[in-house]
């Protein structure tokens, strides 16, 4: 038993619900975790704005339990396996859970195959319908549990899907430098701890490869486990909180820049020292970095990057009088090295 496990007090009846769930972009990277989703380090997300999953769920109670999912209007099998696993490994928490069937009808508003981590906006938008579901059955009607439980459960399903339940800077894994931080669910950074320069920031993703990875995240995750420098990545990232801290009280951009960048470049070489290494930069991934390097030297503006575990680049830049400079130079000059001239463009602001 936990705060999480699920009353056993509830009446369940055929319902519909919808929802939404942004996806997010770590900043200080989840690479490495243990069993039940437990991270091996802290890590710390923007949560974007326009990129968003829409999801509808239809329950039909007491029928016999099965799921059926559709992403943009398509069947879709293998998803719809994921989600049964996932509802049986979360029956502890939802105890009326597979009491029924389920349609659920999913739409991402960013293109599928753009690599922006859609399991994360997936799984958070499944979160709050169940959340939806298990409010109006056990007749509960605390928001601020619902979505802190929706964290928890978004977790179980993919462990980075728990920081995009909520907005702006969002922190999962227990470090003594955030108070009240857990491994279990997310929680948000402290507002009155962030400079106003990085409460509104741009996120410009660039479409560097289109496609399936060669590697999923969870694959990589797995290849932690035997990588001889996990541990002092691990703790690496614990030390860059305590950096971060300092850096995003006092709005300090070029140490942000720094800190940003080396995590992204770890997240990457940790999979090139990883047993079987892998490699998921591509030769545009490197192209728009080499040239990002260039411009700031020239230009001084913080124009800067991070990574996800794909070839796709963020670029990240405050949405200040700067930017105007900063979109003319991405577009005459990094989208060239994107596959089909695509850019996701979203923009964080709390
Ligand atoms: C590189 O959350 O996709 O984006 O828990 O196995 O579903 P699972 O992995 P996932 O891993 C994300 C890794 C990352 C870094 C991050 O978002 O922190």
């Amino acid at each position: 038993m936990n705060e999480f496990s699920g009353s056993t007090n509830f009446e369940i009846s055929d319902q519909k619900v919808t929802d939404s769930c942004p996806s997010n972009i770590a900043l200080i990277k989840y690479w490495g975790k243990y069993e039940n989703q437990i991270p091996a380090n802290p890590s710390i997300s923007y949560t974007l704005n326009l990129c968003k999953t829409n999801t509808e769920m239809a329950f039909f109670a007491g029928e016999e339990f099965s799921v059926m999912t559709f992403l943009g209007g398509n069947e879709e099998l293998k998803f719809a396996e994921k989600i049964e696993k996932y509802f049986k490994n979360i029956r502890e928490y939802l105890p009326w859970i597979l009491q029924g069937r389920y349609l659920i009808t999913t739409e991402n508003t960013f293109p599928h195959s753009s690599g922006i981590a859609s399991s994360a906006s997936g799984f958070g938008a499944i979160a709050k319908c169940l959340m939806q579901l298990d409010q109006t059955f056990s007749g509960s009607s605390n928001e601020e549990e619902a979505l802190k439980k929706a964290s928890f459960l978004a977790r179980l399903g993919s462990g980075s899907a728990c920081r995009s339940l909520y907005d702006g800077l969002v922190v999962w894994g227990e470090t003594k430098e955030v108070l009240a931080s857990s491994d279990l669910f997310a929680i948000r950074y402290p507002n009155d701890e962030i400079h106003p320069i990085f409460k509104n920031f741009n996120d410009w993703v660039l479409l560097i490869h289109e496609g399936e990875k060669s590697v999923s995240s969870t694959v990589g995750h797995g290849l932690m486990n035997t990588n001889p420098y996990a541990q002092r990545r691990f703790q690496e990232a614990h030390e860059n909180f305590l950096t971060l801290k300092t850096i995003l009280k006092d709005g300090d951009m070029d140490a942000f820049i720094k800190l940003v960048e080396h995590e992204a470049l770890t997240l990457h070489a940790m999979m090139m020292m990883s047993d079987p290494a892998f490699i998921l930069m591509k030769t545009g991934t490197l192209a728009v970095i080499d040239k990002i390097w260039d411009f700031r030297k020239e230009t001084d503006l913080p124009l800067f990057f991070t990574l996800d575990a794909g070839a796709n680049v963020h670029l990240l830049f405050p949405a200040n009088k700067d930017e105007e400079q900063i979109k003319e130079f991405i577009i005459k000059e990094l989208i060239q090295h994107t596959q089909n001239n695509g850019v996701v463009k979203d923009v964080m602001r709390f």
